[in-house]
Protein backbone atom coordinates (compact mmCIF):
# COMPACT_ATOMS: atom_id res chain seq x y z
CA UNK A 1 0.00 0.00 0.00
CA UNK A 2 2.55 2.29 0.97
CA UNK A 3 4.50 1.88 -2.07
CA UNK A 4 1.61 2.11 -4.07
CA UNK A 5 0.79 6.07 -2.50
CA UNK A 6 4.44 6.76 -3.45
CA UNK A 7 4.04 5.86 -6.64
CA UNK A 8 1.16 7.54 -6.81
CA UNK A 9 2.72 10.56 -5.37
CA UNK A 10 5.29 10.46 -8.15
CA UNK A 11 3.31 10.19 -10.71
CA UNK A 12 1.30 13.61 -9.14
CA UNK A 13 4.20 15.02 -8.86
CA UNK A 14 5.87 14.55 -12.36
CA UNK A 15 2.17 15.62 -13.71
CA UNK A 16 2.56 19.07 -11.59
CA UNK A 17 6.31 19.06 -12.73
CA UNK A 18 5.49 18.64 -16.47
CA UNK A 19 2.65 20.99 -16.30
CA UNK A 20 4.88 24.04 -14.70
CA UNK A 21 7.56 22.80 -17.22
CA UNK A 22 5.25 23.11 -20.68
CA UNK A 23 3.85 26.45 -18.87
CA UNK A 24 7.47 27.83 -18.85
CA UNK A 25 8.45 26.70 -21.98
CA UNK A 26 5.09 27.64 -24.11
CA UNK A 27 6.38 27.26 -28.18
CA UNK A 28 5.57 30.49 -29.39
CA UNK A 29 3.83 30.87 -32.63
CA UNK A 30 3.23 33.60 -34.95
CA UNK A 31 2.46 35.99 -38.05
CA UNK A 32 4.20 38.34 -39.94
CA UNK A 33 2.57 41.51 -40.25
CA UNK A 34 3.52 42.98 -43.60
CA UNK A 35 2.44 46.19 -44.48
CA UNK A 36 3.18 46.67 -48.24
CA UNK A 37 -0.79 46.46 -49.70
CA UNK A 38 -2.82 50.09 -50.20
CA UNK A 39 -5.72 48.12 -48.98
CA UNK A 40 -5.08 46.54 -45.84
CA UNK A 41 -7.24 46.76 -43.20
CA UNK A 42 -6.26 49.32 -39.91
CA UNK A 43 -3.23 47.82 -37.91
CA UNK A 44 -6.36 48.02 -35.00
CA UNK A 45 -8.34 45.90 -37.05
CA UNK A 46 -5.27 43.44 -38.04
CA UNK A 47 -4.91 42.69 -33.89
CA UNK A 48 -7.98 42.20 -33.43
CA UNK A 49 -7.82 39.22 -36.09
CA UNK A 50 -4.62 38.20 -34.43
CA UNK A 51 -6.98 38.05 -31.52
CA UNK A 52 -9.83 36.36 -32.48
CA UNK A 53 -7.48 33.28 -34.24
CA UNK A 54 -5.36 33.15 -31.38
CA UNK A 55 -2.10 34.14 -32.66
CA UNK A 56 0.26 35.10 -29.70
CA UNK A 57 3.31 36.73 -31.90
CA UNK A 58 3.35 39.80 -34.49
CA UNK A 59 6.28 40.22 -36.06
CA UNK A 60 6.46 43.57 -37.47
CA UNK A 61 8.99 45.05 -40.16
CA UNK A 62 9.08 48.67 -38.87
CA UNK A 63 8.09 50.31 -35.68
CA UNK A 64 4.49 51.55 -37.03
CA UNK A 65 3.29 53.85 -34.54
CA UNK A 66 -0.62 52.88 -35.04
CA UNK A 67 0.11 49.27 -34.58
CA UNK A 68 2.64 49.98 -31.86
CA UNK A 69 -0.45 51.85 -29.94
CA UNK A 70 -3.00 48.85 -31.00
CA UNK A 71 -0.36 46.22 -29.41
CA UNK A 72 -0.41 48.30 -25.99
CA UNK A 73 -2.08 45.48 -23.55
CA UNK A 74 -2.98 43.41 -25.86
CA UNK A 75 -1.20 40.27 -24.66
CA UNK A 76 0.70 39.76 -27.97
CA UNK A 77 4.48 39.26 -28.02
CA UNK A 78 5.54 41.58 -30.28
CA UNK A 79 9.31 41.24 -32.41
CA UNK A 80 10.12 44.49 -33.88
CA UNK A 81 11.94 45.52 -36.47
CA UNK A 82 14.25 47.89 -37.47
CA UNK A 83 14.05 49.65 -40.98
CA UNK A 84 17.28 49.42 -42.87
CA UNK A 85 17.74 52.74 -43.64
CA UNK A 86 17.93 53.42 -40.16
CA UNK A 87 20.89 51.30 -39.45
CA UNK A 88 23.34 53.44 -39.77
CA UNK A 89 22.48 55.97 -37.62
CA UNK A 90 21.64 53.07 -34.73
CA UNK A 91 25.61 52.23 -35.55
CA UNK A 92 26.22 55.28 -34.80
CA UNK A 93 26.37 56.35 -31.10
CA UNK A 94 23.93 55.03 -27.94
CA UNK A 95 22.35 58.47 -28.21
CA UNK A 96 21.04 57.42 -31.59
CA UNK A 97 19.98 54.36 -30.53
CA UNK A 98 18.21 55.75 -27.46
CA UNK A 99 16.83 59.08 -29.56
CA UNK A 100 14.55 55.57 -31.45
CA UNK A 101 14.08 54.04 -28.39
CA UNK A 102 12.68 56.87 -27.02
CA UNK A 103 10.19 57.35 -30.19
CA UNK A 104 9.39 53.98 -30.93
CA UNK A 105 9.40 51.97 -27.73
CA UNK A 106 9.33 53.82 -24.68
CA UNK A 107 5.87 55.31 -25.39
CA UNK A 108 4.33 51.95 -25.53
CA UNK A 109 4.45 51.03 -22.25
CA UNK A 110 2.20 47.69 -21.95
CA UNK A 111 3.82 46.01 -25.55
CA UNK A 112 5.30 42.83 -24.67
CA UNK A 113 8.30 43.14 -27.28
CA UNK A 114 10.24 39.83 -27.19
CA UNK A 115 13.18 40.73 -29.78
CA UNK A 116 13.77 43.81 -31.69
CA UNK A 117 15.65 42.75 -35.01
CA UNK A 118 17.98 44.40 -35.99
CA UNK A 119 18.26 44.18 -39.81
CA UNK A 120 16.29 42.16 -42.09
CA UNK A 121 18.30 39.91 -44.45
CA UNK A 122 20.92 42.52 -44.42
CA UNK A 123 23.98 40.04 -44.20
CA UNK A 124 26.01 39.59 -46.48
CA UNK A 125 25.99 43.04 -47.46
CA UNK A 126 26.63 47.22 -46.70
CA UNK A 127 24.64 47.28 -43.47
CA UNK A 128 25.86 43.90 -42.59
CA UNK A 129 28.75 45.40 -40.05
CA UNK A 130 26.16 48.17 -38.92
CA UNK A 131 24.33 45.58 -37.06
CA UNK A 132 26.09 44.71 -33.93
CA UNK A 133 27.19 48.13 -33.01
CA UNK A 134 23.27 49.37 -34.17
CA UNK A 135 22.44 46.08 -31.29
CA UNK A 136 25.18 46.88 -28.62
CA UNK A 137 23.64 50.43 -28.79
CA UNK A 138 20.08 49.65 -28.49
CA UNK A 139 20.93 47.25 -25.28
CA UNK A 140 22.77 49.92 -23.99
CA UNK A 141 19.91 52.79 -24.48
CA UNK A 142 17.58 49.68 -22.88
CA UNK A 143 19.45 49.54 -19.62
CA UNK A 144 17.48 50.43 -17.24
CA UNK A 145 14.43 51.20 -18.89
CA UNK A 146 11.02 48.92 -18.08
CA UNK A 147 12.10 47.41 -21.46
CA UNK A 148 15.26 46.34 -20.21
CA UNK A 149 14.63 42.20 -21.06
CA UNK A 150 13.90 42.73 -24.47
CA UNK A 151 16.65 40.67 -26.66
CA UNK A 152 18.35 42.05 -29.66
CA UNK A 153 18.92 39.88 -32.60
CA UNK A 154 19.23 39.84 -36.67
CA UNK A 155 17.32 37.86 -38.76
CA UNK A 156 19.31 35.62 -42.14
CA UNK A 157 18.72 33.81 -44.81
CA UNK A 158 20.28 30.85 -46.41
CA UNK A 159 22.64 32.88 -48.08
CA UNK A 160 24.93 33.53 -45.30
CA UNK A 161 25.37 29.59 -45.60
CA UNK A 162 27.80 28.50 -48.05
CA UNK A 163 26.77 24.81 -47.30
CA UNK A 164 23.78 23.05 -45.69
CA UNK A 165 23.69 19.58 -46.96
CA UNK A 166 23.74 17.52 -45.47
CA UNK A 167 23.05 19.26 -42.57
CA UNK A 168 26.14 18.43 -40.54
CA UNK A 169 28.74 20.39 -42.88
CA UNK A 170 26.44 23.19 -42.54
CA UNK A 171 28.94 26.66 -42.58
CA UNK A 172 28.86 30.08 -43.18
CA UNK A 173 30.28 32.02 -45.91
CA UNK A 174 33.28 33.92 -45.57
CA UNK A 175 31.44 37.00 -46.27
CA UNK A 176 29.22 36.52 -43.80
CA UNK A 177 31.24 35.52 -40.80
CA UNK A 178 32.99 38.95 -41.21
CA UNK A 179 30.26 40.27 -39.90
CA UNK A 180 28.14 37.11 -38.18
CA UNK A 181 31.01 35.73 -35.58
CA UNK A 182 30.67 38.77 -33.67
CA UNK A 183 26.82 38.86 -33.78
CA UNK A 184 26.97 35.21 -32.64
CA UNK A 185 29.52 36.29 -29.53
CA UNK A 186 27.31 39.22 -28.49
CA UNK A 187 24.03 36.63 -29.22
CA UNK A 188 25.83 34.27 -27.03
CA UNK A 189 26.46 36.80 -24.57
CA UNK A 190 23.18 37.50 -23.90
CA UNK A 191 21.45 34.75 -24.43
CA UNK A 192 19.53 35.52 -27.52
CA UNK A 193 18.78 33.77 -30.56
CA UNK A 194 19.35 33.70 -33.93
CA UNK A 195 16.24 34.54 -36.41
CA UNK A 196 16.47 32.54 -39.47
CA UNK A 197 14.13 33.27 -42.54
CA UNK A 198 13.64 29.75 -43.73
CA UNK A 199 11.49 28.58 -46.60
CA UNK A 200 11.32 24.60 -47.62
CA UNK A 201 8.90 26.40 -50.57
CA UNK A 202 11.73 28.23 -52.23
CA UNK A 203 14.71 24.92 -52.01
CA UNK A 204 11.43 23.31 -53.58
CA UNK A 205 10.60 25.87 -56.07
CA UNK A 206 14.16 26.24 -57.80
CA UNK A 207 14.96 22.29 -57.81
CA UNK A 208 11.97 20.08 -57.78
CA UNK A 209 13.54 16.73 -59.18
CA UNK A 210 15.66 16.36 -56.68
CA UNK A 211 13.65 17.78 -53.95
CA UNK A 212 10.36 15.97 -52.55
CA UNK A 213 7.55 17.88 -52.13
CA UNK A 214 6.23 15.34 -49.59
CA UNK A 215 10.42 16.27 -47.72
CA UNK A 216 9.42 19.91 -48.25
CA UNK A 217 5.63 19.64 -46.89
CA UNK A 218 6.42 17.74 -43.66
CA UNK A 219 3.94 14.85 -45.59
CA UNK A 220 6.82 12.12 -45.71
CA UNK A 221 5.63 8.76 -44.56
CA UNK A 222 9.04 8.26 -43.42
CA UNK A 223 13.01 9.84 -43.35
CA UNK A 224 14.37 11.08 -46.59
CA UNK A 225 17.72 11.97 -45.64
CA UNK A 226 20.22 10.55 -43.69
CA UNK A 227 22.99 12.34 -42.37
CA UNK A 228 25.39 10.42 -39.80
CA UNK A 229 22.88 9.02 -37.46
CA UNK A 230 20.18 11.33 -38.00
CA UNK A 231 16.71 11.12 -39.69
CA UNK A 232 15.53 13.75 -41.33
CA UNK A 233 11.77 13.31 -42.17
CA UNK A 234 11.24 17.21 -43.50
CA UNK A 235 13.52 20.00 -44.82
CA UNK A 236 12.57 22.55 -42.36
CA UNK A 237 14.53 20.64 -39.72
CA UNK A 238 17.67 19.64 -41.70
CA UNK A 239 17.66 23.67 -42.79
CA UNK A 240 17.54 24.72 -39.17
CA UNK A 241 20.17 21.94 -38.04
CA UNK A 242 22.54 23.37 -40.80
CA UNK A 243 22.37 26.70 -39.07
CA UNK A 244 23.31 24.61 -35.81
CA UNK A 245 25.92 23.19 -37.39
CA UNK A 246 27.46 26.33 -38.66
CA UNK A 247 27.06 28.16 -35.21
CA UNK A 248 28.90 25.21 -33.91
CA UNK A 249 32.07 25.38 -36.47
CA UNK A 250 32.45 29.02 -34.91
CA UNK A 251 32.42 27.79 -31.34
CA UNK A 252 28.83 29.28 -30.40
CA UNK A 253 27.38 25.40 -29.96
CA UNK A 254 24.96 27.72 -27.24
CA UNK A 255 23.47 30.03 -29.23
CA UNK A 256 19.32 28.94 -30.56
CA UNK A 257 17.66 29.39 -33.14
CA UNK A 258 13.81 31.39 -33.64
CA UNK A 259 12.19 31.24 -37.12
CA UNK A 260 11.23 34.40 -37.98
CA UNK A 261 9.74 33.50 -41.15
CA UNK A 262 8.48 30.40 -42.88
CA UNK A 263 5.45 29.68 -45.53
CA UNK A 264 4.86 28.72 -48.73
CA UNK A 265 2.66 30.90 -51.41
CA UNK A 266 -0.81 30.03 -52.66
CA UNK A 267 -0.47 31.73 -56.13
CA UNK A 268 1.93 32.93 -58.33
CA UNK A 269 4.21 29.78 -59.61
CA UNK A 270 1.48 27.34 -61.53
CA UNK A 271 1.13 24.25 -60.00
CA UNK A 272 3.71 25.01 -56.96
CA UNK A 273 1.87 27.57 -55.41
CA UNK A 274 -1.99 26.40 -55.16
CA UNK A 275 -4.14 27.58 -51.86
CA UNK A 276 -4.01 23.45 -50.76
CA UNK A 277 0.14 23.22 -51.08
CA UNK A 278 -0.19 26.54 -48.82
CA UNK A 279 -2.83 25.11 -46.62
CA UNK A 280 -0.62 22.13 -46.33
CA UNK A 281 2.72 23.87 -45.03
CA UNK A 282 1.50 26.08 -42.80
CA UNK A 283 -0.16 23.98 -41.15
CA UNK A 284 2.33 21.34 -40.52
CA UNK A 285 4.36 24.42 -39.76
CA UNK A 286 2.11 24.95 -36.87
CA UNK A 287 1.84 21.92 -35.65
CA UNK A 288 5.14 21.42 -35.05
CA UNK A 289 5.43 25.09 -33.68
CA UNK A 290 2.95 24.25 -31.43
CA UNK A 291 3.70 20.45 -30.85
CA UNK A 292 7.39 22.33 -29.05
CA UNK A 293 9.27 19.73 -31.09
CA UNK A 294 13.47 20.37 -31.72
CA UNK A 295 14.91 18.79 -34.71
CA UNK A 296 17.22 16.15 -34.80
CA UNK A 297 20.23 17.32 -33.98
CA UNK A 298 18.63 19.56 -31.37
CA UNK A 299 15.40 17.37 -29.93
CA UNK A 300 14.98 19.29 -27.06
CA UNK A 301 15.26 22.65 -28.29
CA UNK A 302 12.05 23.58 -29.03
CA UNK A 303 11.67 26.44 -31.98
CA UNK A 304 9.58 29.27 -31.69
CA UNK A 305 8.35 30.02 -35.88
CA UNK A 306 6.26 32.58 -37.58
CA UNK A 307 4.27 31.89 -40.34
CA UNK A 308 4.72 34.76 -43.27
CA UNK A 309 2.76 36.35 -43.89
CA UNK A 310 -0.55 37.69 -42.44
CA UNK A 311 -1.71 39.16 -45.57
CA UNK A 312 -1.52 38.84 -49.72
CA UNK A 313 0.54 42.82 -50.15
CA UNK A 314 -0.23 43.74 -53.48
CA UNK A 315 2.72 46.72 -53.43
CA UNK A 316 5.16 43.46 -53.10
CA UNK A 317 6.92 42.47 -56.54
CA UNK A 318 4.19 40.21 -58.69
CA UNK A 319 4.06 36.84 -58.48
CA UNK A 320 4.74 34.70 -55.33
CA UNK A 321 5.74 37.65 -53.30
CA UNK A 322 2.32 38.69 -53.46
CA UNK A 323 0.93 35.49 -52.41
CA UNK A 324 1.96 34.52 -49.25
CA UNK A 325 -0.79 35.80 -47.50
CA UNK A 326 -2.87 33.80 -45.01
CA UNK A 327 -5.60 36.56 -45.23
CA UNK A 328 -6.78 38.30 -47.98
CA UNK A 329 -6.90 41.95 -47.29
CA UNK A 330 -10.71 42.16 -46.07
CA UNK A 331 -9.90 39.59 -43.34
CA UNK A 332 -11.74 36.71 -45.31
CA UNK A 333 -8.93 33.51 -45.08
CA UNK A 334 -6.88 32.36 -48.47
CA UNK A 335 -7.67 28.94 -47.05
CA UNK A 336 -9.36 27.09 -43.62
CA UNK A 337 -5.85 27.18 -42.05
CA UNK A 338 -7.41 28.32 -38.43
CA UNK A 339 -10.75 26.45 -38.89
C1 LIG B 1 2.71 20.07 -61.67
O1 LIG B 1 2.39 19.63 -62.96
C2 LIG B 1 3.38 18.77 -63.53
C3 LIG B 1 2.96 18.49 -64.98
O2 LIG B 1 1.64 18.02 -65.02
C4 LIG B 1 3.49 17.51 -62.69
O3 LIG B 1 4.49 16.66 -63.23
C5 LIG B 1 3.87 17.89 -61.27
O4 LIG B 1 3.86 16.76 -60.43
C6 LIG B 1 2.88 18.91 -60.71
N1 LIG B 1 3.39 19.38 -59.44
C7 LIG B 1 2.61 19.54 -58.38
C8 LIG B 1 3.26 20.06 -57.15
O5 LIG B 1 1.40 19.30 -58.36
Amino acid sequence: MASLCAVFATLILASVLSQILAANAQPAFGVCYGMQGDNLPSPAEVIKLYKNHNIGTMQLYDPNPEALQALVNSGISVILGTKDEDLHNLASSVEAAKSWIDTHVEPYQGVNIKYIVVGNEVIPGELALCVLPAMQNLRSALSGSSFSSVAMSTAVSGTVLGASYPPSSGAFTEDAKSSLSGILQFLSDTHAPLLINAYPYFAYAADPTHIRLDYAQFTAPGPVARDGDLSYWNLLDAMVDAYYAAMERENFPNVGVVISESGWPSAGNGNFTTPQLALTYNQNFLKKIKAGTGTPKRPDSHLDGNIFVMFNENLKSAGVEQNFGLFYPNGTPVYPIFA
